[in-house]
């Protein structure tokens, strides 16, 4: 992953990359894009889904993003949304941090303080066969938000993993059980 400046955006790397892949063959009718950056996923969600949202905190990224994708938010997570989704759809911000300086790559302690709070976020916009697919990374605690998924009420896989040369992407899949 890389810093941006505030006054920029995510430029899709390989963690994008190799989620937006996977997500080709997603298919249903509401996707949310949460911390959607670019737009990539949003842009891969709207072949398969008849309704994709995207939202970001940063308002440049969003700027960046409406130029492939229409519905775009600037808010926190899930938090300004009222619906349920199919399918959501996130790549954290999961490097461990002490401060939060650059929202798109910092994950706060463990690489998981960020990440548990959207995927709480998340969590409360899922219908109920819905999922959650998110990329993290060996650099963060992930098995804390494998556990905060359980308890949220998902059965939970890790279902794609890609090495690089000094970490190791996990996406994980989150399917609601209760
Ligand atoms: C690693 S980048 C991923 C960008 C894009 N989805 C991609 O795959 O290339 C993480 C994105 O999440 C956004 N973000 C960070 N914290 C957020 C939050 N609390 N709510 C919404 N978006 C957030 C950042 O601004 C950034 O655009």
């Amino acid at each position: 992953m890389q810093k941006e400046s505030q006054n920029s955006y995510y430029v899709p790397a390989e963690d994008s990359i190799f989620l937006a892949d996977y997500l080709e063959n997603q298919k249903g009718r509401f996707a949310l894009d949460i911390g959607t950056g670019s737009g990539i996923l949003a842009k891969v969600l709207s072949k398969n889904f008849e309704f994709v949202v995207a939202t970001d905190i940063n308002i440049f990224a969003l700027k960046k993003a409406h130029e492939i994708t229409t519905n775009c938010i600037c808010c926190n997570a899930a938090d300004a949304l009222q619906t349920s989704f199919d399918l959501i759809v996130c790549n954290l911000p999961y490097l461990p941090s002490d401060e939060l300086v650059d929202s798109a790559v910092d994950g706060l302690h463990d690489g998981t303080e960020v990440p548990t709070m959207i995927i709480k976020s998340a969590s409360q916009r899922i219908g109920e066969s819905g999922k959650i697919i998110f990329l993290t990374s060996s650099l963060a605690n992930y098995s804390i938000l494998i556990k905060l998924c359980e308890s949220l009420g998902f059965d939970v896989k890790i279902v794609a993993r890609k090495k690089l040369f000094y970490e190791e992407l996990l996406l994980v899949e989150c399917v609601r059980n209760t």
